[in-house]
């Protein structure tokens, strides 16, 4: 049995706070501590309490003055990207078919794969995020070298290979009974094994053919407790051109409700310009629309009306990512400092105490998985980060006029990046040092 106490400012949302004033929302412990028993959080609480439970000469970590929080979780976001990044593209599918697919049709080089999930893995841990929701390649190499990676780390991840049969180059397209077999593949294969989770992915409509469609819905049939992620409502020339591919459907989403796509373990990147019908439709599935600003921003895709959705009458469920590498940044600090500026540009206010929820505990609610990540609570995973809001001196000099919690996880948000994370734990194991 190994055991430590990690000692720090604790803090961890117990739902989604209601105002910047919600002080019932989170635990916050400003001397704390975190019993850590083989990985997982054994006690949360005041440090002179945790520490008089603990066995004599436990290992101490001392984090002071710095906060700990849950490892962030990011819900969308493409391992074969990370050479796409900066991509100078008018629009979307300008960007897929002039960069991202090409870039793509690499990953069938099991070298090629493994190289970039080394690194892929790297940025994650460096940014503070423990937990991401991945689109692999169309090629089944590409999903090996991402569990293989993730397994070697003791993380836990969420990917798929990418189903995706028409309107891409001839190097990233399968066939229906391809997609089928090797998703069957990838699942029999890293399913389960140590932290992973293997994810139904159709790529979107526009690469998917109705045969395609029919047997991601087998397999959503077979599997019915793994997530299925897509595509949807991104932008309007895509929306068009779904809609003459599936001029059957009602709308964007009929498309994947028709094929049984849409259930509560489905993550629906982008989701900008929803009909109320299909925020509707979303909400009556509990489907996760998962919000990608920098990406939305970089593509000139639109603003996401995130809290519009969140107070409908029927709301539609929502989560945080950052779409690497139509996203510009591997952090979830930058990705909430430009979600709160879609919020101010749609007249709408997204408080620091939100955003902070929304990169732990909210995405693990989206993923149906808070009993084990983004949270400290007693019986979770001990995956956690350490952030300093004074990791330069634009930012120290900030938090000379920081009076408040909120105050200072907002001075995160609106300055922080990857050197903020002082140190990242991966199930009780600090991973960043070595980076
Ligand atoms: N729609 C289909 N594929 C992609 C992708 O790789 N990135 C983004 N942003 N949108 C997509
Ligand atoms: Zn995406």
């Amino acid at each position: 049995m190994t055991e430590k106490l990690i000692r720090g400012r604790l803090i961890s949302f117990k739902r989604a706070p209601l105002s910047l004033t919600d002080t019932e929302s989170y635990a916050y412990e400003h001397d704390g501590a975190l019993l850590v028993t083989d990985g997982r959080i054994a006690a949360f609480g005041d440090y002179a309490a945790v520490r008089s439970s603990a066995p004599e000469g436990i290992e101490e970590i001392d984090h002071r003055p710095h906060l700990i929080l849950p490892g962030f979780i990011d819900m969308h976001l493409h391992f074969p990207q990370m050479q796409v990044i900066a991509s100078y593209a008018a629009n979307l599918l300008e960007w897929l078919n002039s960069y991202t697919f090409p870039e793509e049709c690499r990953f069938v080089e099991t070298d090629h794969a493994a190289r970039i999930a080394t690194h892929f893995y790297d940025e994650l841990i460096r940014h503070g995020t423990t937990t991401a929701v991945a689109y692999c390649s169309v090629h089944k190499t590409s999903a090996d070298a991402f569990f293989a990676q993730a397994l070697k780390r003791g993380m836990c991840m969420v990917g798929g290979k990418v189903m995706m049969d028409r309107n891409a180059p001839q190097g990233l397209l399968d066939t229906p009974e391809m997609s089928y077999d090797e998703t069957r593949a990838v699942i029999a294969d890293w399913h389960g094994k140590g932290r992973n989770h293997v994810a139904i992915t159709p790529r979107f409509a526009i690469t998917s053919t109705p045969a395609q469609m029919r047997a991601a819905q087998a397999l959503a049939e077979e599997f019915p407790d793994l997530h299925i992620q897509t595509h949807l409502s991104e932008n309007h020339d895509e929306i068009r051109y779904t809609l003459e591919l599936y001029p059957q459907a009602k709308d964007y989403t009929d498309v994947y409700a028709h094929y049984g796509l849409l259930g509560s373990k489905t993550l629906l990147g982008h989701a900008i310009h929803l009909s109320e019908r299909e925020a509707d439709a979303l909400s009556e599935a509990g489907a996760v629309a998962v919000h990608c600003p920098t990406s939305n921003l970089f593509l000139g895709s639109g603003l996401f009306p995130m809290k519009a959705l969140m107070r409908r009458e029927k709301p539609v469920r929502v989560a945080v990512a950052t779409d690497i590498g139509g996203g510009s940044s591997y952090s979830m600090l930058r990705t909430m400092d430009e979600a709160y500026k879609i919020q101010q540009l749609l007249g709408e206010r997204l408080n620091p105490l939100e955003s902070f929820y929304l990169v732990t505990r909210g995405n693990a609610e989206a993923l149906s998985m808070v009993g084990d990540i983004g949270t400290l609570e007693p019986g979770t995973a001990a995956d956690l980060i350490v952030l300093d809001a004074t990791a330069t001196p634009a930012m120290k000099l900030r938090m000379e006029t920081v009076k408040t919690l909120p105050e200072e996880l907002f001075l995160l948000q609106t300055m922080g990046d990857d050197r903020a994370v002082v140190q990242t734990y991966v199930a009780g194991n600090a991973m960043k040092t070595a980076l």
